[in-house]
């Protein structure tokens, strides 16, 4: 997690670093900080609090052409002023900003930097006090970085400014993004391209051990063992209105009213010149000749892999099992004979992804990379990618994505081996016009975010079948954002042990789109409501009752979670706003994690 930024080039850098970490906010917003070079040295601004109170510490001596900057999602230490990047080096010399985690720090600073006098309780520190260890050691600045490199182990993209070559900015990185945007008198660099992308839309992508030196007009990149890399830059197609807000009240509500929009989007990009579904053939060879997938996901994702599970298993008849990032890496279930990893990852940087990514290349698998970012770090390094095409997802609850994810699986599902028979782009489009009727008929859910939600302190979602598997979701998003307790429930189990937890008033909020289940999972509804639940119903119009509050128009049943989702989505929203909580940067969390 954390975002950084660095400038160095002919304008004023503050508001360019500035609305650059306003950009990244999103990967962390505990506290903020700048640092800048002029006349009269380095100049350092960082508190805790948000980019909007970094503003308001800023002075006039931040004038600048160079600076760096930092939004934290604190790892080691609190959020708290000292704890803030960028960090300095006892001498002041060396100014530097980190996103990652150098799991190494105590040993470094018990070995190296005995003497040194910390100032903060950062693993950041020991990076920039060892530089400038090793330089007064007698190496020189470059040599220092990537000596420093060769001794963290852990993650890290840095970018480091020091005071007596204030004309360049270094920078180095190991499994956490970090990009260069190329510019014209100027040069970035930047933990991805929305932080530089109002200023230029042409990057260079860095591998992990790479150190960079930029100036104003030069950008240099090398190893770690100081051999001069010479790269191809690529150009970023996204549209900056894309990363505006717009007319929409907050992110989260513009990406839930985006998803028929995304639907249509992904059948457009995955359909041949006749209009027919289409993925790359390497990719359908390579899971044809698979005899099981292993979906390996966190949060969200692995919610829509629960659902890709269930689309593999019943359109293409593919074995397939979903497991938890950061579950697989140290538990690894007995695999089959010819396993296939596909990793679900929006941002397709979570780290917890890329472990077991890099465990199951070393150990000769197949993988694909379903994300929605291009050039991401899962992207890059798996076999293949599957684009989401959902445009950029800000807010940190996670709505489009999900959506996305089971659109591409669905498609993907048919072109393996479509033992239903499906059109699945005609059951895609009617799942689209659904979905956008909802969203314009979103008002309802204003009122009943009100009448069930407000002031509880916690709430069950039950469902059975794939109504379960939105279930799960439908309790994230609630509990993410609205802070209120919530479970997703397999509704047939609820009465082994949880229905204890239903008292007076309790909400559960029910999901009911199979045929197959229905009656059952009414059952189940009527055991609550025995107990005193307060319930609501979502369903599907041709089971629905009429005193089912929620009522969705008849998707293809494979599809369903597409459309239950959506008022789910929306309860979480109006939940949250009318509890006043921070919807976009709900507490202690952040959109792209990027630390294990
Ligand atoms: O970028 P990813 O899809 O890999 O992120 C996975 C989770 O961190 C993410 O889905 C998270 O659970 C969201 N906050 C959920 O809304």
């Amino acid at each position: 997690m954390c975002g950084i930024v660095g400038y160095v080039g002919y304008e004023d850098v503050k508001e360019i670093i500035l609305s650059g970490l306003e950009k990244l906010e999103y990967r962390g917003y505990d506290s903020a900080g700048i640092a800048v070079i002029n006349e009269d040295g380095v100049k350092v601004f960082k508190d805790k609090g948000r980019i909007a109170n970094l503003r308001k510490i800023i002075d006039n001596n931040a004038k600048s052409n160079i600076g760096i900057g930092h939004t934290r999602w604190a790892t080691h230490g609190v959020p708290n002023k000292i704890n803030s990047h960028p960090h300095q080096s006892c001498s002041k010399r060396f100014t530097l900003v980190h996103n990652g985690i150098i799991e190494n720090d105590e040993y470094l600073r018990s070995k190296y930097l005995k003497n040194v006098k910390f100032e903060s309780n950062t693993d950041t520190e020991t990076v920039v006090q060892l530089i400038q260890k090793f330089v007064d050691n007698g190496e020189n600045v470059d040599l220092a970085i990537r000596h420093t490199m060769s001794e963290i182990k852990g993650s890290y993209a840095l970018a480091i400014l020091d005071n007596e070559n204030p004309e360049i900015i270094y920078a180095a990185k190991n499994k956490s993004p970090l990009l260069v945007g190329i510019g014209k008198g100027f040069n970035m660099v930047g933990s991805d391209a929305m932080a530089m992308i109002s200023l230029t839309n042409e990057f260079y992508e860095l591998d992990d051990k790479e150190f960079i030196k930029i100036t104003k007009d030069k950008i240099e990149i090398y190893t770690i063992y100081g051999n001069k890399v010479d790269k191809k830059s690529y150009k970023a197609d996204i549209d900056t209105a894309d990363i505006e807000k717009g007319v929409y009240p907050h992110y989260m509500m513009k990406e839930i009213e985006e998803q028929p929009f995304v639907v249509r989007r992904i059948m457009n990009e995955y359909s041949d010149d006749n209009g027919k579904p289409i993925v790359d053939k390497d990719i359908l060879s390579d899971v044809k000749n698979s005899d099981k997938i292993y979906i390996i996901a966190c949060g969200t994702s692995y919610h829509a892999g629960l659902v890709g599970k269930q689309l593999l298993e019943k359109i293409a008849q593919k074995p397939a099992e979903v497991i938890i990032a950061s579950e697989f890496i140290y538990n690894m279930p007995l695999l089959s004979k010819k396993p296939l990893f596909l990793f679900i990852s929006q941002s397709g940087e979570t780290a917890d992804c890329r472990a077991v990514l890099v465990k199951v290349k070393k150990m000769g698998y197949k993988t694909i990379a379903l994300t929605n970012v291009k050039g991401s770090t899962l992207s890059r390094e798996a076999n293949h990618t599957l684009l989401l095409y959902a445009g950029p997802e800000i807010a940190v609850a996670s709505t489009k994505a999900y959506t996305a994810q089971i659109t591409v699986l669905s498609i993907l599902s048919t072109l393996i081996y479509n033992s239903l028979g499906i059109d699945i782009f005609r059951e895609l489009s009617i799942a689209a016009n659904v979905m956008e009727s909802l969203c314009d008929n979103a008002d309802i859910y204003k009122d009943l975010a009100k009448e069930f939600l407000v002031g509880q302190r916690s709430c069950f979602y039950i469902g059975r079948h794939m109504d379960y598997f939105v279930c799960v979701e439908a309790a994230l998003k609630l509990k993410e954002i609205s802070y209120i307790q919530t479970e997703g429930f397999a509704a047939g189990e609820l009465k082994h042990g949880t229905i204890a937890l239903i008292e007076e008033n309790t909400p559960v909020i029910a999901i009911i789109t199979h045929e197959s289940i229905n009656l059952n999972t009414r059952s189940n509804i009527k055991e609550v409501k025995a107990r005193g639940a307060k319930t609501l119903i979502i369903s599907m119009k041709k089971i629905s009752t009429d005193t089912d509050q929620i009522i969705v128009d008849n998707v293809h049943e494979i599809l369903s979670p597409l459309v239950s989702i959506i008022p789910a989505q929306y309860l979480s929203y109006y939940a949250a706003l009318q509890k006043g909580c921070d919807i976009d940067k709900p507490r202690n969390l952040a959109k792209s994690v990027t630390v294990e």
